[in-house]
């Protein structure tokens, strides 16, 4: 399967970010991880991170043709983009949402995602298990 997959603003400084909430791996170490994971190795991978709204937006559009599935950690977009929801929305690909922390044990802002609606699942809170098994989860949905 081709998997795309995108982080969303300030996740490029993961490793240095407030590590006692995301951990202490660097995107880059994230990434790799999951590439080489057991169930990784049976997929093909992009991966896009942006500080940006429109640079998210316009990867979305550019690999759907290619992405069979998609795994995005929209950070902070997920609780107010409405533009991403749509982008997901309009391209028809499976999509699952991930998080590194327990956005729903944290502040009230966090509670909300409006990306959701638009997704197979949301897997919050697992640390870098979260890309992991939003990844099972995709795999699960093509099969
Ligand atoms: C996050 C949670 C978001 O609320 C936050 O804005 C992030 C990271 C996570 O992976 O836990 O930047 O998506």
């Amino acid at each position: 399967m081709n998997i795309l997959v995108i982080n969303g603003p300030n996740l490029n400084l993961l490793g240095s970010r407030e590590t006692k909430i995301y951990g202490s791996d660097t995107l880059e170490e994230l990434m790799m991880w999951l590439e080489t994971s057991p169930l990784g190795t049976n997929h093909k991978f992009k991966f896009f991170q942006s500080n940006h709204e429109g640079g998210i937006i316009d990867a979305i559009h550019d690999e759907r043709h290619w992405a069979q599935g998609i795994l995005i950690n929209p950070a902070a977009f997920t609780h107010y983009s409405y533009a991403i929801r749509d982008a997901i929305s309009a391209i028809n690909i499976p999509t699952v949402e991930v998080h590194l922390s327990d956005i729903h044990k944290r502040e009230d802002f966090r509670q909300l995602s409006v990306i959701l609606p638009v997704c197979l699942k949301q897997i919050s809170g697992l640390g870098k298990d979260s890309y992991l098994e939003g990844l099972r989860i995709l795999t699960k949905s093509i099969k």
